[in-house]
């Protein structure tokens, strides 16, 4: 894989970014957000990480899509995050016009890229992203549940010292719940 472009360069997509970089498996990271030179600014730092940190991805950023060009890869971060008090789906309007608008800007510049969503309330911008892009429900995808699961197994953990596996099959919401997994063994 060569090219993974991140958009949305806050505090979620500058860190995906970030540890993308770190992780050396692509040549070359573009990091984009409507605040450009933001986008530019964390994009030179974590490039300029590489020789300290002994990486060799390449690290850009800006707000031209034009730097997405051919992307394998295209994370959506862009949107508002929740302010307290706020649930996840108070963010629909603001963040299905972000999501969709990112979507178009994308596809101008790569024609079958492999989509995740990161952007909240997550199930509904994943398939806003899905309906705007055309591309295959085999493309687009929403990445959600390994947030609450990691907290989730993190408080399990402090509170009994006993690991546990752990799934989510459900939505993505304040209703979510943990679905705990104990491990069977057969004779
Ligand atoms: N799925 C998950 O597990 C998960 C976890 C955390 C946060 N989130 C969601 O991710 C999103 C980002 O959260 P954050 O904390 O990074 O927010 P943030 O405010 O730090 O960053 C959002 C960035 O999006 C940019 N942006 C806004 N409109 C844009 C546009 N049209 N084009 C390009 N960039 C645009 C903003 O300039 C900002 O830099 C939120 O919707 C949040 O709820 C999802």
């Amino acid at each position: 894989m060569s090219k993974i472009t991140v958009v949305g360069a806050g505090k979620v997509g500058a860190t995906c970014a970030n540890v993308l970089a770190h992780a050396d498996i692509v040549n070359e990271v573009v990091l984009i957000d409507i605040q450009g030179n933001m986008a530019k600014g964390k994009a030179l730092d974590m490039w300029q990480q590489a020789p300290v940190d002994g990486y060799s991805t390449r690290v850009t950023g800006g707000d031209d899509y034009a730097l997405t060009a051919n992307s394998d890869i295209v994370v959506i971060t862009a949107g508002i995050p929740r302010k307290p008090g706020m649930s996840r789906d108070d963010l629909i309007s603001t963040n299905a016009k972000i999501v969709v608008s990112v979507t178009q800007n994308i596809l101008k510049y790569t024609k079958n890229p492999i989509i995740i969503v990161v952007s909240n309330p997550l199930d509904v911008m994943t398939y806003a992203c899905w309906k705007a892009s055309g591309l295959s429900d085999k493309r687009v995808f929403g990445m959600a549940g390994v947030l609450d699961t990691a907290r989730y197994r993190a408080f399990s953990l402090k509170r009994s010292s006993v690991s546990q596996k752990i799934s989510r099959p459900c939505s993505w919401a304040d209703t979510a719940i943990p679905w705990c997994r104990c491990p069977v063994h057969h004779r």
